[in-house]
């Protein structure tokens, strides 16, 4: 599927009157009308649909006439007003403009930004109608609405399909709502993108359905032909013969501000045509990725092998590591030296920004905040594309319950719905308005799959676990990304139930390729089809290379076995040259959907290299990230935050000045240029010349010596409050940087005792990529801050919340343990036969006899300066069926001084089940931020697909019996219980 997206919400309505039509590479804008023409609709491109033509339903009729005024353009939009009109004792109301001529295109896309009327029973659709369409019945060759709001159901706008085979039935199962918060307070963007295999419906750019030709129950594809195209921007009236409509609701007005149709530039012959030019050998070379020797990111073990040479002579599609406007075009124009002028895919780990460093993965996790996540995504794929960067391998998806693994930063935590929103939310941030946007980058969902379960936490390790818990817990994240349109995927070390996931079938065929119907290309990790020979999977690098393209692997990154052994495979027979043919086309089709074919230096430019990095908008972007990571764990009488007329603050510890630690692991060393900002010089930068800092460092960070403490003390006992900085260096947590021990290192937390012992209020501020323990430190000291690596603007993220400028509000992703012993700890467990209950019920309970079995802090936990009340829960019904949805309301109340933010989060539990359901699941939650004193109303909506789960035979189903719902702070901080009958 090839998607471009149109940024919604606030730049949409900024953009209301200037917006322009300039269509992406890879497509061609083919009709639009943005509604310029003066006073009425074009009658160049409209016609007004004359009543006595009843359509779809025989009784509803539409009427829009000049005469009657139904239709008008103002300011560049278009006003289309229902009208009232009484007929057998109901309401019929409506107005239509059809398309003047019919569309000629074959495979495309239509958007429509409008904004919905208000009022029940109103039928705003926008439809695209087939060549033998006639008023009065279903078209022999389909129907799709590209955008139905029906009165039953206000808030959601439905994508639909019909074909001539259609009958009701179908065509309610081939309907999906999606749930938009007020349609009709703002102008959305609803489009349909159509090709040879799927049909999909888009709002604000997020894809919401997908028909797939093959699917199941579609056999019949409505638009796999040429096809008229009739547009229809229609108010209807009364749903489909509804009685006794309130007069009130009329007239309203559906506003529409364009609608613009788009085909995409015939990729798919393109890449058909460049295919029969090429050879065997330079087909293989697309497949081949290497690495730029100055900048690994994993062991090299074919350096300085004259890769220009090779570039020349075809046998390289890609190239990972090479950075910057001069690095990228000098290789690019060795591309174009080879015969065919293929060029080349330039692949980087941007994962956490690029020339400005955000928060690690993780930490922007304990933001809860998915715009925000985006953002920074989006802000770092600016920079990397404005570098030559054409891909990122990012987003990291996988699930972690194990905090010794060192990767557990790089992901979302622990939980696959907010690892789900999160994914999505990153995916949508770097591919940006789509692939050839010059500010997009191509994201990579990674790594497929269930990487982060390695055993015992040790990077690389073989993973073991149930298929349940596989499509349950790790695949949403990657069915997440994809469906948000990731452009790429790539595979994982580990093996997965006794089969490495390079030549995994079942993973890369079967789900990805299959059932999940992934249109892009999948690069494996680094040198991971040649290590299924340490593996024991394959007995050389030709039996490596075979067991891969079978199993799906597209790309192989940095092995060589494709480049060694593909050919002499497809030449003995062994691999079929369609596989072959198959890699290569994903990956050609992905390089023309870049616009690399039209111009391959369109991402070599100088001036906006340096005019789109490290500018201030991006730093503010990475600081708002940054106060929003930020976890408040304990805060004991109200000490943070600081006034900042304190007297005198001693600041200690080994990363109170560190810079460069603040980055974290995947971050880019730009010298000196950098500006980073210490915790220290945030500090400094909030005090005037009347506050003393003090500053003594106590120890490094895996010091074993004491001999720094008494300094530390001593400048303690100097002072009205202690602030120390204590954590992980940079290098700790990581690829390959896993840890059987994840206390603090070193002496640092004797440091914090010694401090501590001086008696002076001491808050501690720990630094890290993975969940620490801190035990002492957790019972004693009276403020803590987790603020993992913050990236460049860490310093001054951690001196806005100290000192107040920003309220705490994240919440943590994941669990922290007490001790590793309890490893893995996260908060859905299941309930087993001896629960206890609490964690003082030991005897013959499940547990341990010298520690406790909870967590020391749990998933979604998160102090904030002021305290939020919850309340007054409300259900719209104690029994639904599946066909139903269940409306749960709450009142949120700040309590406190200060304005804060808080995540309100809904878990669920299903009783009895077989097999057995969770504890708890977290089904959603909503940020808000509330004045002191300020209450809202928030509502959390159940329907059947938070009800769901997978059965022994991977089949989602829902079960009937009771649930209950909790609502609270956090996942072990529940504050209101309800509970509600799911009937048959
Ligand atoms: C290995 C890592 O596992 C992967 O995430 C990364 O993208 C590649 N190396 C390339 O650096």
């Amino acid at each position: 599927m090839n998607i471009f997206r149109t940024i919604c919400g606030v730049i949409c309505l900024s953009l209301s009157v200037l917006h322009t039509a300039a269509a992406p590479p890879g497509w061609k804008l083919v009709w639009s009308d943005e509604f310029n023409y003066k006073g009425l609709p074009d009658p160049t491109k409209w016609n007004y649909d004359g009543g006595g033509n009843g359509w779809g339903n025989q009784e509803l009729e539409y009427y829009t006439r000049e005469d009657k005024k139904n239709a008008w353009v103002k300011d560049g939009f278009l006003y289309i007003t229902a009208r009232k009109e009484a007929r057998e004792g109901r309401q019929y109301t409506s107005a239509r403009l059809v398309t003047k001529g019919k569309g000629d295109w074959r495979y495309g896309r239509i958007e429509v930004r409008a904004k919905l009327p208000a009022g029940k029973g109103m039928w705003p659709a926008i439809w695209m109608l087939p060549t033998d369409w006639k008023y009065g019945e279903w078209p022999a060759s389909g129907e799709v609405d590209i955008m139905e709001n029906v009165g039953f159901m206000p808030d959601s706008v439905f994508g639909s399909i019909h074909t001539k085979k259609f009958n009701h039935i179908i065509h309610t199962q081939a309907t999906k709502g999606f749930y938009i918060k007020d349609p009709y307070a703002d102008f959305h963007v609803y489009a349909v993108e159509w090709s040879r295999k799927e049909i999909s419906f888009f709002v604000d750019g997020q894809s919401y359905l997908t028909f797939h030709n093959s699917g199941k129950g579609f056999e019949e594809w409505p638009f796999d032909q040429r096809f008229h195209l009739l547009l229809n921007v229609a108010v209807g009236g009364g749903w489909g013969g509804a009685k006794g409509m309130d007069d009130s609701i009329f007239p309203r007005s559906m506003v529409v501000d364009y609608v613009r149709v788009y085909q995409q530039e015939d990729v798919e012959s393109k890449v058909d045509e460049l295919l029969q030019k090429m050879t065997l050998e330079e087909k293989v070379g697309q497949m081949n990725q290497y690495n730029d020797d100055l900048n690994p990111t994993g062991p090299v073990t074919y350096a300085n092998d004259n890769k220009a040479q090779q570039i020349r002579e075809g046998r390289v599609g890609s190239m990972l590591n090479v950075m910057g406007v001069k690095n990228t075009r000098r290789l690019q124009e060795e591309a174009m030296r080879s015969r065919l002028k293929i060029p080349l895919l330039f692949g980087q780990d941007v994962i956490h920004g690029y020339r400005v460093t955000f928060p690690i993965p993780l930490a922007e996790a304990a933001s809860w905040d998915t715009a925000a996540i985006r953002i920074s995504a989006r802000v770092a794929a600016t920079e990397a594309a404005a570098s030559g960067i054409h891909w990122t391998f990012a987003p990291m998806v996988d699930i972690a319950r194990d905090p010794r693994w060192g990767r557990v930063m790089e992901g979302a935590g622990e939980d696959p719905y907010l690892g789900s929103l999160i994914a999505r939310a990153r995916v949508q941030g770097f591919q940006g308005n789509g692939l050839g946007s010059l500010d997009a980058v191509m994201a990579c969902a990674k790594h497929f799959a269930a990487y982060g379960a390695a055993i015992g936490g040790r990077d690389y390790n073989s993973v073991d676990m149930s298929l349940r818990t596989l499509w349950e817990i790790y695949l949403p994240p990657f069915k997440a990304a994809l469906d948000a349109g990731a452009a790429t995927f790539m595979n994982s070390f580990n093996d997965l139930n006794g089969v490495p996931a390079t030549g995994n079938s079942y993973l890369q065929r079967d789900i990805l390729k299959g059932q999940w119907h992934f249109s892009g290309f999948v690069v494996s990790d680094w040198g991971s089809i040649g290590e299924m020979i340490p593996h024991g999977y394959a007995a050389d690098s030709k039996e490596a290379a075979l067991a891969a393209v079978k199993a799906g692997s597209d790309m192989d990154m940095e092995s060589r076995c494709y480049i060694d052994n593909l050919a002499m495979l497809v030449k003995e027979g062994k691999v079929p040259e369609a596989l072959v043919d198959e890699a290569v086309r994903r990956i050609l089709t992905k390089k023309f959907e870049l616009g690399l074919f039209e111009d391959p230096f369109r991402y070599s430019d100088e001036k906006r290299e340096a005019a789109v990095q490290n500018t201030a908008a991006n730093r503010a972007a990475s600081r708002q990230m940054a106060d929003k990571s930020i976890v408040l764990l304990k805060n004991e009488g109200h000490l943070l935050p600081l006034s900042r007329n304190i007297k005198s603050i001693a600041l200690s510890g080994p990363l109170m000045k560190a810079k460069k630690e603040m980055q974290g692991f995947w971050s880019f060393d730009w010298g000196a240029a950098d500006q980073l900002i210490s915790p220290y010089e945030g500090i400094a930068g909030k005090l005037g010349n009347s506050t003393r800092l003090l500053y003594a460092k106590g120890c490094g960070i895996e010091d074993t010596s004491r001999a720094g403490f008494a300094e530390a003390v001593a400048v303690a006992a100097q002072a009205d409050v202690v602030i120390l900085a204590v954590g992980e260096r940079q290098d700790m947590s990581g690829e390959a940087k896993s840890r059987a021990n994840i206390h603090l290192p070193g002496v640092q937390e004797e440091l914090v005792k010694a401090v501590q012992a001086t008696g002076k209020p001491v808050i501690v501020m720990v630094m890290g990529g993975r969940p620490l323990i801190f035990n002492w430190t957790a019972d004693h000291v009276p403020g803590i801050l987790f603020t993992w690596w913050l990236g460049s603007e860490a310093g001054h993220a951690m001196a806005d919340v100290i000192f107040g400028d920003y309220n705490p509000s994240g919440k943590l992703p994941i669990s922290f343990p007490r001790e590793e012993g309890q490893i893995p700890v996260y908060y859905n467990y299941l309930s087993t036969g001896r629960p206890g209950k609490d964690d003082s019920d030991r005897f013959y309970r499940t547990g341990y006899i010298d520690l406790l079995k909870s967590p020391r802090y749990a998933f979604g936990f998160g102090l904030s300066y002021t305290d939020f009340e919850y309340g007054d829960l409300q259900l719209s019904r104690t029994e639904m069926t599946g066909g139903d949805s269940l409306n749960v309301s709450f009142t949120l109340t700040n309590k406190g001084k200060y304005a804060g933010e808080e995540v309100a989060q809904l878990y669920i539990r299903d009783w009895v089940a077989q097999p057995l359901r969770p504890v708890k699941e977290l089904k959603d939650f909503v940020k808000v931020r509330l004045e002191p004193g300020e209450s809202r109303r928030l509502s959390f909506t159940i329907d059947k697909n938070k009800l769901s789960f997978y059965d022994q035979q991977l089949e989602l189903i829902t079960q009937p019996g009771q649930f209950e719902l909790m609502i609270g702070a956090a996942s072990n901080d529940i504050r209101l219980h309800g509970t509600f009958l799911l009937k048959n």
